[in-house]
């Protein structure tokens, strides 16, 4: 799957974001190594802080069907003027399985930009941080 076909079908994914306060959809989608693809939305919750991210719903789906160790690529889109680009909580939880994944981010003309998480994430703490030496 190209680039390009990865971020469409994070686009794909706006007409299922569950939005009512934010009005913010977002979509998200992950391509693992065997070529299967995870998709996500944004759903909001009344009780604000409750609310999960698209990017954590495709992760937490690929994850939850057994995908930990090929998780490749992820794209994360909206409709804004500017870039979507993952929050605090989604990129620290991606980074637990592959702070080497490439992160297409798009804004609402279509137009991505290709980085990765080590770059969004520098010197991310993620498990070999708890690793002790006792
Ligand atoms: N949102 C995401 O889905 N992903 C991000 O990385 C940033 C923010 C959502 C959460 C909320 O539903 C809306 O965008 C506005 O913050």
């Amino acid at each position: 799957m190209t680039d390009r076909e990865l971020v469409d079908r994070a686009f794909q994914m706006l007409e299922y974001s569950y939005v009512p306060y934010s009005r913010f959809p977002v979509g998200a989608a992950i391509c693992c190594g065997d070529g299967t693809v995870f998709t996500g939305c944004n759903v909001e919750n009344a009780a604000y802080g409750s609310t999960i991210c698209a990017e954590r719903t495709a992760l937490v789906k690929a994850v939850s069907e057994g995908h930990r160790d090929d998780l490749e690529r992820i794209a994360v889109v909206g409709l804004g003027a500017d870039y979507c680009w993952p929050c605090g909580a989604c990129r620290q939880m991606l980074f637990e399985f592959n702070p080497d994944m490439i992160v297409l981010v798009a804004r609402g003309d279509g137009a991505f930009v290709s980085t990765t998480l080590r770059e969004l994430l520098p010197n991310g703490f993620g498990p070999k941080a708890l690793v002790t030496t006792d």
